[in-house]
């Protein structure tokens, strides 16, 4: 036994020093560190940690380059001890908290550098402090997934709720590091707007909360865009108040190419200027799985009211009779009751479903994005739904803003589409293993729409959301900064950076090169950071882990 392991220590030292780590020096050092939770190409269990949240079956093939090493640190500690093992033997980290990266950027890599994957699957407590001001607050452990932090919050107090995104297998890590949209927005704006504390661990492997990474990173880490300022531990949300009922409606109106537009048409002219307590969204497509294929073309809404079903059927009568209203059939709920409607979880499901972090419904997709500042014209509408009428794979998400997403200033976080945008656009296109042969040409088709759609919307530049992320927009090429252009590599990032945060892209430079100067955190469409000689670095002040469970942080 003595011999076997010093055989197996030799030969660890030995790849250590022929620099080609096959992952043994990194779980060599987990394991001094205590960190148990590993595995490694071709060791039993590799294959499901790896694929146990990856979202998108389109980077789970074999062609896809996979990392050296799954590790799931399960306390504060052994992230810390991942992050630092990681970077002593050379490998890229690859966080991830839900995998729900639309272009697989937490579980694959682009350029082939070798990387592991750390995983904040058993980081996922969730801690609600219904009594302090303002409604509450709740520590988030960034493994959590939305599904997690709704069930929990709803379960300390009915009359409380947290503001981010429907599908509850998102990860809170990746989802409000870019944002968050969601159905309670257009009344508490993004996740990432209702943050108000968090725990990062840097490249250094130190432990930085609010006071201690500073405003400028505080402000990057929240729409900034995931993996690339350090790995949260958890974030402190502030929660909203939501009244005992509220009111929920899915509805689907298939119809001709022509009567689809004029109802689209109708929607953008309505649903941005609803009252703050009122969300419906629109899903415009031939395949959508809730509607009846047979019937060809449809829309669909989905509605929800913070309030009375009454209320809300008096708001539409006056403002959007045309949704139909006769066969409406609004239903009162609790707020969570409503997460469970809007989940797509399958039809049946409870509220202690919303726990299950595994997401059963998998599925091969390539989507891209749009922001829109005023209803398109009639002719425009008919051609998008005329096209989409021709390819069932495809279909459109309509996403109404206005209300509190009107009232955060452009530059208050690095999500700048604010005031004077009335909805977003999402384009998808789907499609199964069994079609997976035909891949490229459904990319193609998805491509060339958004082309036609490029004239339909603002441009200069055409803009996008981050947690849409679209490769397409292209990506970091390390090899871009020489020597003799040492910044060639943050100029070349403008061109897509630019789309996702306007403005605010030089001030998450500036934020990037003050917490990460070495892009330890780095993906396709991670922020780079300067380069430039005798750049001022500002050093973050850490704190020690005792001292923040004392202050009243996440410590269980
Ligand atoms: C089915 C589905 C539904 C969605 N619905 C919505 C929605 O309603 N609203 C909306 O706004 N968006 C939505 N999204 C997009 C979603 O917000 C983003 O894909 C988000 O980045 C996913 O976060 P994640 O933790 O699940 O993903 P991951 O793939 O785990 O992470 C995404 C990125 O963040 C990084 N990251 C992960 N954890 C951390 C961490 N702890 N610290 C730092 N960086 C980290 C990763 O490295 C990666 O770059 C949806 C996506 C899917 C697939
Ligand atoms: C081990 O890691 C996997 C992900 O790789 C995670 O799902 C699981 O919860 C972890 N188990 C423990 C005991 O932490
Ligand atoms: C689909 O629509 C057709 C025509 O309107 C109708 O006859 C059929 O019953 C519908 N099917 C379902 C499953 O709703
Ligand atoms: C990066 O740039 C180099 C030099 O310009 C080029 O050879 C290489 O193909 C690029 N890599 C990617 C992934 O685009």
């Amino acid at each position: 036994m003595a011999a076997l392991a010093l055989f197996s220590l030799v030969l660890r030292l030995f790849a250590v020093q022929a620099g080609g780590d096959d992952g043994a020096s990194f779980t060599a050092c987990l394991a001094a560190a205590g960190v148990r939770n590993v595995t490694t190409r071709g060791s039993p269990g590799y294959g499901t940690a790896l694929r146990a949240s990856i979202q998108n079956l389109r980077f789970a093939g074999a062609g896809a380059p996979k990392p050296a090493a799954v590790v799931a640190p399960a306390s504060l500690e052994g992230l810390r001890a991942a992050v630092r093992c990681a970077r002593a033997a050379g490998l890229v980290v690859r966080l991830r908290s839900g995998g729900h990266s639309y272009e697989g950027l937490s579980y694959t890599t682009e350029d082939r550098s070798a990387f592991a994957v750390v995983d904040l699957a058993a980081l996922d407590r969730v801690r609600v402090d219904a009594s302090r001001g303002g409604g509450g607050t709740a520590w988030v452990e960034a493994g959590a997934t939305l599904g997690q932090v709704y069930h929990a919050v709803a379960g300390a107090s009915q009359a409380l709720a947290f503001s981010a995104g429907s599908c509850p297998t998102v990860g809170s890590g990746g989802h409000i590091a870019g944002g968050g949209f969601g159905l309670l927005s257009r009344k508490y704006g993004l996740a990432g707007d209702n943050v108000v504390d968090a725990v990062l661990v840097d490249a250094e492997g130190r432990v930085l909360d609010r006071g201690g990474m500073g405003e400028d990173v505080f402000w990057a880490i929240r729409g900034g865009g995931g993996g690339t300022w350090g790995a949260v531990y958890a974030w402190r949300i502030q929660l909203s108040p939501v009244p005992e009922r509220v009111t929920a409606f899915v509805v689907n109106r298939p119809g001709s190419v022509e009567s689809v537009a004029r109802l689209v048409s109708t929607w953008q002219h309505v649903a941005p200027w609803l009252p703050d307590e009122f969300y419906v969204s629109a899903f415009v497509g031939a395949g959508l799985p809730e509607s009846n294929r047979s019937a060809g073309i449809s829309v669909t809404f989905k509605g929800l009211y913070l309030g009375p079903s009454q209320e809300a059927l008096q708001i539409l009568t006056a403002r959007f009779p045309e949704i139909g209203l006769s066969d409406l059939n609004p239903r009162e709920m609790s707020w969570i009751e409503s997460v469970v409607f809007f989940s797509g979880l399958p039809e049946g499901s409870a509220v202690s479903d919303l726990a299950d972090r595994v997401l059963h419904k998998k599925n091969y997709f390539k989507a891209k994005s749009d922001y829109v500042r005023r209803p398109m014209a009639f002719d425009q509408l008919i051609r998008a739904v005329d096209l989409l009428s021709k390819q069932p794979k495809a279909y459109v998400i309509l996403d109404p803003y206005g209300g509190a997403m009107d009232r955060v200033g452009s530059g208050d976080l690095p999500f700048p589409h604010r005031k004077g945008n009335i909805h977003g656009i999402q384009y998808l296109i789907e499609w199964t293993a069994d079609e997976d042969g035909h891949k490229d040409e459904y990319m193609d088709w998805l491509r060339r729409f958004y082309d036609v759609m490029g004239a339909y919307v603002p441009k200069n530049p055409r803009t996008a959301y981050i947690n849409y992320m679209d490769l397409d927009l292209g990506t970091n090429n390390r090899s871009d900064s020489t020597d003799q252009n040492p910044n060639s590599e943050v100029e070349a990032a403008r061109a897509w950076g630019e789309r996702y945060f306007l403005g605010n892209y030089d001030r998450l430079v500036r934020a990037k090169t003050m917490i990460d100067p070495d892009n330890v955190f780095r993906n396709a469409q991670s922020i780079p950071p300067l380069r430039a000689p005798g750049m001022a670095r500002r050093s973050p002040r850490g704190i020690s882990p005792e001292v923040m469970s004392n202050g009243g942080a996440y410590d269980g």
